[in-house]
């Protein structure tokens, strides 16, 4: 039996993993879904947003399908019970340290983004982010006073970027592996030219490129890579990049193709097993209105049969009946253009599962 765990969260969040989960066990009637609170909701009920028997039941599943979480109206509560911990805390205890944000853009919406069509239609990267090492962990990081030089005396802030081979090499291979089932084509952003971090990163990049002849490796500088983003993405295919140049380098990416409500992500962790959620947030806003729209979290769902599961083909028509959905003219409001089909998010989820044949 395989299980995988329904953490719906906040806001939109159990409108979209209702219909995502829907989608889920229709292609895969062999799983166990299992729905737990989880964020606010699971504060309100128990105190705690990410209680033990949540945390148990996701590290006892393949996977976790989860919504969004966090709402205004837990601003006023300590840091350790805000609704987002429960991400933190999942991360932390399942040791997920890679983090999967693909950025497609859908022939169909092109005109979306802010830029040419011909620039980003069609476009389909995959980044990798590493998670849990870098300078947003590294110790020592604090507040000094400095003792001589022009600034004596001022009070300096300082963190320390900071990344073990160990760790290079573990986010290594889940890239290379990564480009192994696209097209085989890998490129690792650093900024070898200034960072010693960065050199010892290349040089481990180098080394585990041997076990995957396959895969062609390159390397590009971080500010190269923004700017390269721009101009012509679909030049890319699989980055790996560490966590602060993946957070910023990611982020981009996801504006290229101008709307967040399509776009998954997943966490890793070193047995496959893995967070998936929709980029976006809980969207308080449109909360309860049936108007957010589910694909971003069904095609999380894709991710979740691809990299837990390894079900490549069930993965597939997830992501084909949204190919076709699209096709067909069906819009939610965030994606809506003149032409185009106004319809609520359950409606949409009803036209996944129609396409799915
Ligand atoms: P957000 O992504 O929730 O919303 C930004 C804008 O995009 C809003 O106008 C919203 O209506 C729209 N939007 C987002 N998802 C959509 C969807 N599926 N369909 C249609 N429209 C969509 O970001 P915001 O407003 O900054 O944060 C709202 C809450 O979400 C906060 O409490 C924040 O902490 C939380 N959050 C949670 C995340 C998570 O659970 N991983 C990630 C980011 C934010
Ligand atoms: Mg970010």
């Amino acid at each position: 039996m395989t299980q995988i765990a329904v953490l719906a969260g906040d806001g939109i969040g159990q409108e979209i993993t209702t219909q995502a989960a829907r989608v889920l066990q229709a292609v895969a009637p062999d799983l166990t879904l299992v729905e737990a609170p989880v964020g606010g909701a699971a504060y309100d009920l128990h105190g705690h947003p990410l209680p033990q028997e949540t945390l148990d039941l996701a590290q006892q599943s393949a996977a976790i399908l989860f919504g969004a979480v966090g709402d205004w109206k837990y601003d006023n509560l300590p840091r350790e019970l805000r609704p987002e911990q429960a991400i933190l805390g999942l991360r932390k205890a399942m040791g997920l340290f890679a983090n999967f944000r693909p950025a497609i853009l859908y022939p169909q919406l092109a005109q979306a983004s802010s830029l040419k069509p011909e620039i980003v239609s069609g476009l389909d990267i995959l980044i990798i982010r590493e998670l849990t090492g870098d300078i947003y962990f590294g110790q020592p990081r604090g507040v000094r006073v400095v003792e001589e030089g022009p600034f004596a005396g001022d009070k300096q802030g300082f963190d320390t970027m900071l990344y073990a081979e160990t760790e290079i090499r573990r986010i290594a291979k889940v890239a290379f592996e990564a480009a192994q089932k696209r097209n085989k084509k890998l490129c690792s952003v650093d900024k070898a030219n200034v960072l010693e971090t960065s050199q010892l990163w290349r040089d481990i990049m180098i080394e585990v490129a041997k076990d995957y002849p396959d895969v062609e490796l390159s390397h590009m500088y971080v500010d190269n890579a923004a700017m390269q983003l721009v101009r012509a993405p679909k030049a890319f295919d699989v980055i790996v990049t560490g966590n602060i140049f993946g957070d910023i380098l990611s982020d981009e990416a996801a504006m290229l193709t101008g709307s967040i409500g399509m776009l998954p992500s997943a966490s890793l962790n070193a047995s496959n097993q893995g967070l998936y959620e929709p980029s976006h947030g809980s969207a308080p806003d449109i909360a309860g209105q049936n108007k957010a729209n589910p694909l971003a979290t069904i095609l999380s769902a894709a991710m979740l049969l691809r990299y837990s599961l390894g079900r490549e083909a069930q993965a597939l028509q997830v992501e084909q009946a949204v190919a076709t959905v699209l096709e067909q003219g069906l819009r939610t409001a965030d994606i809506y253009s003149e032409g185009t089909q106004l319809v609520g998010t359950s409606e949409m989820g009803d036209a996944v599962l129609n396409a799915l044949g």
